[in-house]
């Protein structure tokens, strides 16, 4: 079975097609076309620009997506349906409405958070995994924490099947304002450094890791409530304050900057550890999973990854490439549900920016 995906829920076209033979799971492509230079000017995605782009990307994409996987015979069509950038979402799903009609092929359409989820059990490009084995049912429970641009959410993820391949997920906590990598956004533009932030902030922080903390804590936003939500709009609040109070020849210093930007980037690692090992915590997971684009940040998978293993729990985060948007991830996510029968008629598939996962 060769699956096509298509994401475009935000900045970035994809289209990917996942082979499925015998028990034999192969990413033939996995084809994205950035948008970031576009969106730069602005500090953010800008939605109807994203759109325009999206719908002149996509015909290329596919192309380029189907010469790189030798152009099979594609069985079935899958589609990012939510949550995202409505007028990008609708763009992506028209698309493959058009594919499945011409193709005659049915559509799954897929939660974009699941899909960053499954992002973890996806074989690396060019290799071949055996499927059966890529999920353990000695995993679960699992917490995840989907951080990206668009989300910060705490998930409890309890079985994917029985009966077989059935997924079971409930949303323990989210962003009551802007997701993590919003606020690695909109912090860098603050400080005059370019989007998106957070790979910016995090080579930043780098280069300052391990000399004197000049700048003074910044606060660590709802890190002591007993609940499983965030907020980081305080956080960039308490950075534009901060900067503001300096003076000009400080706010132009390379050492101010990289000094800040490792308070933030540690400030945002520090919340989303608590948080996440207290879910973990109170609803006895063996397992923490990661995904979204933030999940690229390396001081965080360290950090993760030596929290995990003090407390004896498994740790599953996706490489860096399958973390920030694809469509390989849906179409992983597409493959386990039509599993479970969960192939739709295009004509009636909606797109929803504020889906939400179940
Ligand atoms: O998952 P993604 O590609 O798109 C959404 O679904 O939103 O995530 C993009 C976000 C951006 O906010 C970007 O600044 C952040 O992920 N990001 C990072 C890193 N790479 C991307 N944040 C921190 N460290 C990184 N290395
Ligand atoms: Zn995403």
């Amino acid at each position: 079975m060769i699956i096509l995906a298509i994401e475009t829920s935000c900045d970035d076209t994809c289209i990917a097609i996942l082979r499925i033979r015998n028990s034999e799971l192969k990413i033939l492509s996995n084809v994205i076309s950035s948008q970031v230079k576009l969106h730069a000017k602005y500090g953010g995605v800008y939605p109807f620009l994203a759109k325009r782009e999206h719908q002149k990307n996509l015909p290329a994409v596919l192309k380029r997506a189907l010469n790189k996987a030798g152009n099979p015979k594609i069985d079935l069509v899958a589609v990012t349906a939510g949550p995202g950038l409505e007028p990008c979402l609708w763009t992506g799903l028209n698309f493959a409405k058009g594919l499945a009609r011409d193709w005659d092929l049915s559509i799954i359409p897929v939660n974009h958070i699941e899909a960053h989820i499954l992002a973890n059990f996806l074989p690396k490009i060019s290799k071949i995994s055996n499927f059966k084995f890529l999920i353990s049912k000695n995993i679960f429970p699992a917490v995840c924490l989907v951080v990206s641009g668009g989300h910060t959410q705490l998930i409890l993820m309890e079985n994917i099947g029985r009966p077989l391949f059935t997924t079971y997920y409930k949303i323990l906590g989210e962003t009551r304002d802007d997701a993590a990598g919003e606020c690695f956004d909109k912090v860098a533009r603050i400080l005059g450094l370019g989007y998106p932030g957070g790979p910016i902030i995090s080579q930043l922080a780098k280069s300052f890791a391990g000399r004197e903390v000049v700048p003074g804590r910044l606060p660590r936003p709802m890190i002591h409530q007993r609940n499983y939500d965030f907020s980081f709009s305080g956080l960039k609040t308490a950075v534009l304050y901060h900067f503001k109070n300096q003076s000009l020849q400080m706010r132009k210093s390379k050492k101010y900057i990289q000094q800040m930007c490792n308070e933030i980037q540690q400030a945002v690692i520090d919340v989303l550890i608590c948080k996440t090992l207290r879910a973990a915590r109170d609803y006895n997971a063996k397992t923490i999973i990661l995904g979204g684009g933030v999940a690229a940040n390396n001081e965080l998978r360290k950090q993760f990854k030596e929290a995990c293993l003090k407390r004896n729990l498994k740790y599953l985060v996706p490489p860096k490439d399958f973390c920030t948007d694809n469509a390989a991830m849906v179409a992983i996510a597409a493959y386990y549900h039509w599993l479970r029968g969960g192939t739709k008629n295009w004509q009636g598939i909606e797109a929803k920016a504020n889906l939400r996962l179940k």
